[in-house]
């Protein structure tokens, strides 16, 4: 099989492509990464010396250069977790994240379309359905929005499910939650906690720190997306979930205590316009169809995330740029943290 793989220089995508090669040895794998902010070329370190795998720097909003991919690979699949994926900068910066995250997106369909793909696999968010304070979405919950990150993916959503039922496209679309593991670009609250802890920095909790996410590790998400590219049905929405829910703060002070650093470092700030306050998604659906469930307990993923961070940190230093800080600089002034 041919698989393209789009955004496989970021966290999630980085983390398949590792997991994909050994599980599927003959598989032909072209990763199409723009190399953003959030792209590296390190996050697959080793990997161009395999055989059957090749990398494109490419814009997916831009059709010319898609069209030359699919031309010259001829995909059976495609999986695209290319993104803008930060909230916080959505809010800053929208623009960005309607083009890629949607015009992009309508690009791969077109191309996906014209090239005979077989299975086209959009990587979406929970976070399409907003907040719930009790109870679970599934995967026919309304969908509804609360950023221009989670809006921009929502309407993804939308288009991809129009090329199925308008062209017949076999499109699957997943939905997990709240990701952490090895890769992940610390402004995310995960990396951002263990990085900012590592060379005592402050650690900005937004709010009252009480709202709550699903933790999921990223293997499990990436042996999800691989069950659900595999044996999913077309037309078909699944959600993914670890089902371990905790508060910000619940998440801050555990990997404070595991670093043995002082809870001092906390300081609360502003809270995030639109601020979600709980994500939850059933994951009954890929349980009974496909027998996904999560297999990492948060304390084995976190241990192997900090791990991963501790020995890491040259990483964490070459993810830190001087655009990188000048953007940090202006948004924690204006969250009110001063310490950065
Ligand atoms: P990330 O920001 O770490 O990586 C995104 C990758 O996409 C980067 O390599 C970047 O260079 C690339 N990219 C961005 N714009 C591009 C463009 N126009 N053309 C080509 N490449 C482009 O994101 P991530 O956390 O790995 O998320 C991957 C996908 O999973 C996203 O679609 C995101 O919405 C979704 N998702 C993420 C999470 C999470 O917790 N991280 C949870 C649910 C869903
Ligand atoms: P984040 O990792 O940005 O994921 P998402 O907003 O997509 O769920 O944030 C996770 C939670 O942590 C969210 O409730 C916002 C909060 N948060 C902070 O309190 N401080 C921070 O510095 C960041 C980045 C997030």
């Amino acid at each position: 099989m041919k698989l393209l793989v789009t955004g496989g220089c970021g966290f999630i995508g980085a983390n398949f492509i590792r997991y994909y090669v050994k599980k599927h040895r003959s598989c032909a794998i072209l990763n199409v990464d723009k190399l953003t902010y959030a792209g590296n070329l390190q996050n697959l370190e080793g990997m161009e010396e395999r055989k059957n795998y090749r990398f494109v720097r490419a814009d997916i909003t831009n059709a010319a250069q898609m069209r030359q991919a699919f031309r010259r690979f001829r995909p059976d699949a495609v999986v695209n977790f290319a993104a803008e994926s930060f909230v916080d900068r959505s809010i800053a910066a929208p623009a960005a994240f309607l083009k890629t995250n949607f015009l992009g997106v309508g690009v791969l369909l077109n191309c996906a379309l014209e090239y005979g793909a077989t299975r086209f696999l959009q990587v979406s968010t929970d976070e399409v359905y907003g907040s719930i304070l009790k109870g679970k979405f599934h995967e026919r919950s309304v969908i509804d929005p609360s950023s221009p990150y989670s809006a921009s993916k929502a309407a993804a959503d939308g288009l991809v499910m129009a090329f199925h039922r308008t062209y017949g496209l076999p499109v699957l679309i997943t939905r997990s939650s709240n990701n952490y593991g090895p890769y992940q670009f610390p402004e995310k609250l995960i990396p951002l906690i263990i990085s900012n802890a590592l060379n005592h920095q402050k650690i900005p909790v937004y709010g009252d720190g009480l709202h709550v996410r699903d933790w999921l590790y990223v293997g499990d998400n990436c042996r999800a997306i691989d069950l659900v590219l595999h044996k999913g049905r077309t037309g078909e929405i699944y959600n993914i979930g670890a089902q371990y829910e905790r508060t910000n703060l619940y998440v801050v002070e555990k990997i404070l205590r595991i670093l043995n650093k002082p809870l001092g470092l906390i300081e609360h700030v502003k809270d995030r316009p639109g601020h979600d306050r709980r994500y939850a998604v059933s994951i009954t659906k890929i349980k009974k169809q496909l027998g996904w469930q999560p297999s990492v307990s948060f304390e084995a993923g976190l241990s192997k995330t900090i791990d991963w961070y501790e020995h890491n940190r040259s990483w964490i230093e070459n993810t830190r740029t001087g655009a990188y800080r000048s953007f940090y600089r202006k948004y924690y002034s204006g969250l009110g943290l001063k310490n950065f």
